[in-house]
């Protein structure tokens, strides 16, 4: 299968959320769909580069395995993930948005095998996402709300670079977010903010040596109104910063 005639390396754009990619969709140059593993696969161009966007889908096993179909069977080279996330760190606010340095799984337990969030037969409890990518998404972020990209319901919204914590769990509580916060924290791990699918994605990643880097817009704080408003907030705000922070990205990379 040719995947480009312009490049034989795609990026992938991963969303979490139909709503965040529509927007990246109605931009997609010769688009194409191939269907694979019960997922829609969509490539073309988007701003000269060979792209296939996908949806996680929800949780990590459903985004380890759109992330491991994205490499073995499109070739990806790189992978980049936009999404939405509880905060979960002091003036980790909604409608701020977090790039990831690193991941981490908050439901991860083998203890007393191995110690607590430790990956198995890791030697680790994080995975980083990649420097160079990360840091072009963060510069990304920072220029696409800088640029009036930020929404008027929140015109002081920062951009962060820290720890996200994944699980197969939305988090919607205002105790379980302290209590994951303070055990995470106790752990040695300040996290930011968390999600369902990050780390999972970021074990593959590291699994096939694809670099890999991740963008969230905070949605909620992960306590007891997190539902609240969070289909109109994914189609008000998050999917136009992660429309204008990928485009940022797409002109930035090298060739
Ligand atoms: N994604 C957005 N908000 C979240 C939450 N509170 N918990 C888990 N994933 C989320």
């Amino acid at each position: 299968m040719s995947i480009s005639s312009t490049s034989p390396t795609p990026i992938a754009i991963l969303s979490a959320l139909l709503q965040e990619q529509q927007g990246l969709m109605e931009l997609l140059h010769q688009p194409h769909k191939v269907t694979h593993a019960g997922r829609d696969f969509w490539l073309g161009e988007l701003h000269g580069r060979s792209v296939v966007l996908a949806l996680s889908k929800i949780g990590k096993v459903a985004a380890a395995t759109t992330a491991t179909a994205l490499i073995e069977r499109f070739g990806v080279r790189r992978m980049v993930f936009t999404g939405v996330a509880g905060g979960l760190g002091a003036g980790v606010n909604v409608g701020d948005v977090v790039v990831a340095s690193e991941f981490v799984q908050h439901d991860l337990d083998a203890s007393p095998l191995f110690p607590r969030y430790e990956v198995p037969l890791y030697g680790r409890a994080r995975f980083e996402g990649d420097a160079a990518l990360t840091a072009l998404l963060f510069n990304a972020a920072s220029a696409a709300l800088g640029d009036g990209g930020a929404s008027a319901a929140f015109p002081v919204a920062r951009v962060h670079r820290g720890l996200i914590a994944s699980g197969d769990r939305f988090v919607s509580g205002a105790g379980e977010s302290r209590s994951l916060h303070a055990t995470l924290t106790g752990a040695g791990h300040q996290v930011l903010a968390v999600e369902m699918e990050g780390a999972a994605v970021a074990q593959v990643c590291l699994d096939y040596g694809v670099p890999f880097a991740a963008v969230r817009t905070i949605s909620d704080r992960a306590d007891d109104s997190a539902h609240v408003d969070f289909p109109r907030f994914i189609e008000q705000v998050a999917s136009r910063y992660a429309h204008a922070i990928v485009e940022k990205l797409l002109v930035s990379l090298e060739p």
